[in-house]
């Protein structure tokens, strides 16, 4: 059970609302696409349902499971971010164990399983470097070999291939797509190449679900004008 309900969620930062209260819900194994300007909330909506980002209010169901407050690593979710989150003082070897390693799991296994996602995300010449040594492109596929290691429920991915050149970008489609099957994704981003993957879209502005439904209706949508364009300059117009 790995199905995702978001209920009434709201997000202040301060005196700033950056999220109204929110109704989502992603069925287990469903493939979703979050889109919408700069700023919309993509990033604070992933964020919470990994519980790196407390709600103002309302809670997060993942399961069936209330995981309002619940610590990430009790959630069987796992997240790639927009910005890398590596561990600057272990090499790549370190930064991709570091989660069984804390699990207790058998060092010949997580050998193993490091040794096999390398492989799968074209690093195993780069084990043994620290992520400063890294490129962006790099540090960002270590990111999605964590990922891979975790072997979550739950899949969120912020702008996963960003740092990625038009070639790694094409292999990490190919190499993530199957192993992805099964398991629930929720992807923000505004590159299209990452919409293949995906069945439903869901656009967010000002933190407001404003569309939901299957990817190619929100598209044809989106591009027949019946929504105004996504430009964070276009939103401030909106607003005011
Ligand atoms: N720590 C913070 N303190 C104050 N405001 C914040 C904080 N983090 C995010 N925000 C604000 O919350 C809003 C939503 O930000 P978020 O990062 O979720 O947008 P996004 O849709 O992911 O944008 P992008 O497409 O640029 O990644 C923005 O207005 C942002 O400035
Ligand atoms: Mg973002």
């Amino acid at each position: 059970m790995s199905g995702v309900q978001l209920n009434d969620v709201t997000k202040s930062y301060g005196q700033v609302n950056v999220i109204p209260p929110l109704n989502l819900s992603f069925r287990e194994g469903e493939f979703v696409v979050i889109v919408g300007p700069s700023g919309c909330g993509k990033s604070t909506t992933l964020r919470m349902i990994a519980g790196l980002e407390p709600v103002t209010s309302g809670s997060i169901h993942i399961g069936g499971q209330d995981v309002t407050w619940s610590r990430p690593k009790e959630r069987d979710i796992a997240m790639v971010f927009q910005s890398y989150a590596l561990y600057p003082h272990m090499d790549v070897a370190g930064n991709m164990s570091f989660a069984l390693r804390l699990a207790g799991r058998p060092k010949h296994e997580i050998e193993e399983r490091v040794r096999v996602a390398a492989d799968m995300l074209e690093l195993t010449e780069y084990l043994h470097r620290k992520p400063k040594d890294l490129s962006g492109g790099q540090r960002q596929s270590l990111g999605l070999v964590r990922l891979v290691l975790q072997d979550p429920a739950v899949v969120l991915l912020d702008e996963p291939t960003a740092s990625l050149d038009q070639a790694t970008e094409q292999h990490v489609i190919k190499t993530l797509g199957p192993w992805l099957a099964g398991r629930t994704l929720v992807l923000a981003t505004h590159r299209k190449s990452l919409l293949g993957w995906v069945e439903r879209a869901l656009v967010l502005r000002h933190g407001k679900r404003v569309m939901d439904g299957p990817l190619d209706q929100i598209m044809a949508r989106q591009s027949a004008g019946k929504t105004p364009a996504t430009s964070a300059s276009r939103q401030r117009q909106e607003a005011s």
